[in-house]
């Protein structure tokens, strides 16, 4: 099939109507109602069936392979809008209509410039840090930009201005380490390193606080743009000053690699982003909430989420699938590959999902579109070829009996490989998509917050003596 924007178009639809017919849309009545707190419910270990919070930014259906964003199907989302929409779909809960669409692109597209952000960042050794560990970092030094300067420190009169504003000025030559301050009240550092030409912060996008709606959009913003830089560096390149006539994704494309996109990679990656974006409750989102609860801010609660994103049973299964695909390929057969693994009582990654009964929504749009890109891609097509073998193999011994079929993280990784992303950034792609659904889902959770304080059960001992340490 030949690849342009209609047989993409054609394909997500032909997805959605495979899982209407397969499986069909039905919300859980016990699931999708207000509660009456408190609430009974069984809860399994790793409160497994527990209910944390009432939520309106999205919906999973994990026996029907169901996933709505504010009430739209996911396919209707991947088929019509694009990641910008998105973003401002899940955070204010209704499309943006062409004005506020526009101020949003806007105002994004301020906030993706973050070179104090990236300064402080490459004063660490981040081409031998982990990917993942680098964009958590960063995303905790962007709270530093509340402090960064804007404005020309020779300049007496800003300088008069900010003194008088109360702001203390702490000047930074090239070699200085940064300082942490409060981000907000009391007196502020205002760091010298942002160069005033290429930093154009627009009238209206000033970040007014570390955990309102300009910070959701600050993160959603600056998130792929220091994933786009740290892959670079790691490759020993300069990172590139973001484009603002580009949208989010077509803009991480071009930052990653210094070409921009055509027409068509931006489309997938939108969809990418757009599959990306939210799924429930999931470990990475509960970790930015109950760290949100605590009324700590969100740049803090987004770090908390990329760290649990990292681990190879959430997000970090998506680049540990491309491992294991050119593992698979070199093997004699995919089948007996398959065989050792489940002999061995290993887990198959890009496999079963803690929600999912069912085949994930997200891996029927996901496989096409690797089937498609790979036709004009060597290495992608044998990657292709090696992933539908795995899938047949681990479908025919797991699907009937455990229910256990390919999440968004196995074909994810094969469509990356076409569009030229490096296979260490795939984790760094992940969350770039999903601080869209953290961020909404936390400022959502802060509207009516409660501290997190679930309780272990202790199943230690009483009642012991101590004894002093030579007695031991
Ligand atoms: C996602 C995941 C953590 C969900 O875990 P879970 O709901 O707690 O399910 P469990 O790990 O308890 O597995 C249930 C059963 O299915 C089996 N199973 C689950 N996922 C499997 C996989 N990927 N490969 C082989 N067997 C698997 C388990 O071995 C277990 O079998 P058992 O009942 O005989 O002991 C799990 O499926 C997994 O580790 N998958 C691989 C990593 C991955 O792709 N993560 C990305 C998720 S989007």
């Amino acid at each position: 099939m030949e690849m342009t924007l209609r047989s993409i178009a054609d394909l997500v639809a032909g997805a959605g109507i495979r899982a209407a017919r397969e499986t069909g849309n039905e919300p859980e009545p016990a699931l999708t109602q207000p509660a009456d707190w408190p609430i009974q419910c069984t809860v399994g270990p790793g409160l497994e069936g527990a209910i944390a919070c009432e939520s309106r930014v999205g919906y999973v259906n994990g026996s029907k392979g169901w996933l709505v964003y504010r009430g739209y199907d996911i396919f209707e989302l991947c088929a019509r809008a694009d990641y910008d929409e998105v973003c401002w779909l899940l955070l204010h809960g209704v499309l943006p209509n062409r004005r506020e669409l526009a101020g949003f692109r806007q105002k994004i597209a301020a906030y993706r410039h973050v070179p104090g952000t990236l300064r402080l960042l490459m004063g660490f050794p981040v081409e031998k840090m982990a990917p993942m560990a680098a964009l958590r970092l960063g995303t905790n030094l962007m709270r530093q930009e509340f402090t960064f300067c804007d404005i020309d420190p020779d300049d007496g009169e800003n300088r008069r201005n900010a003194e008088e504003a109360g702001t203390d000025w702490v000047s930074l030559d090239d070699d200085s380490i940064a300082m942490e301050t409060p981000p907000l009240g009391g007196a502020r550092a205002v760091y010298e390193f942002s160069p005033v030409a290429s930093s154009p912060r627009m009238p209206g996008s000033d970040l007014q606080s570390a955990d309102g709606l300009e910070a959701c959009y600050h993160l959603i913003a600056g998130i792929p743009t220091m994933a786009a830089a740290i892959s670079r560096i790691r490759r020993g390149l300069m990172p590139i000053d973001p484009d603002p006539q580009l949208s989010l994704s077509a803009n991480f494309l071009y930052m990653l690699t210094g070409r921009r996109p055509t027409e068509l990679e931006t489309r997938i990656m939108d969809i990418c982003f757009i599959l990306h974006a939210d799924h429930g409750m999931n470990a990475s989102t509960f970790a930015c909430l109950v760290v949100a609860s605590t009324l700590s801010d969100l740049y803090f609660s987004i770090g908390a989420g990329i760290g649990a994103l990292n681990g190879p049973l959430h997000g970090g299964a998506n680049e540990q699938v491309l491992y294991m695909l050119e593992d698979a390929r070199q093997s004699v057969n995919v089948s007996q590959f398959v065989h050792d693994k489940l002999q061995k009582k290993e887990k198959v990654v890009g496999f079963g999902h803690r929600v999912y009964r069912a085949y994930d929504p997200r891996a029927r749009v996901l496989a096409p579109l690797a089937r498609l890109l790979s036709q004009n891609h060597a290495e992608g097509q044998s990657l292709f070829a090696t992933a539908e073998q795995l899938e047949v193999e681990m479908v025919s011994r797991l699907g009937e009996t455990k229910k256990i079929f390919p999440n968004v993280d196995f074909y994810s990784g094969i469509v990356y490989r076409c569009l030229g992303i490096p296979t260490d950034l795939f984790t760094c792609v992940f969350a770039a998509s999903r601080v869209a659904g953290w961020t909404a889902r936390t400022l959502e959770y802060l509207a009516n917050n409660r501290i997190f304080r679930p309780r272990a059960l202790y199943i230690g001992d009483f009642g012991r003596t101590y004894v002093p340490v030579d007695e031991r």
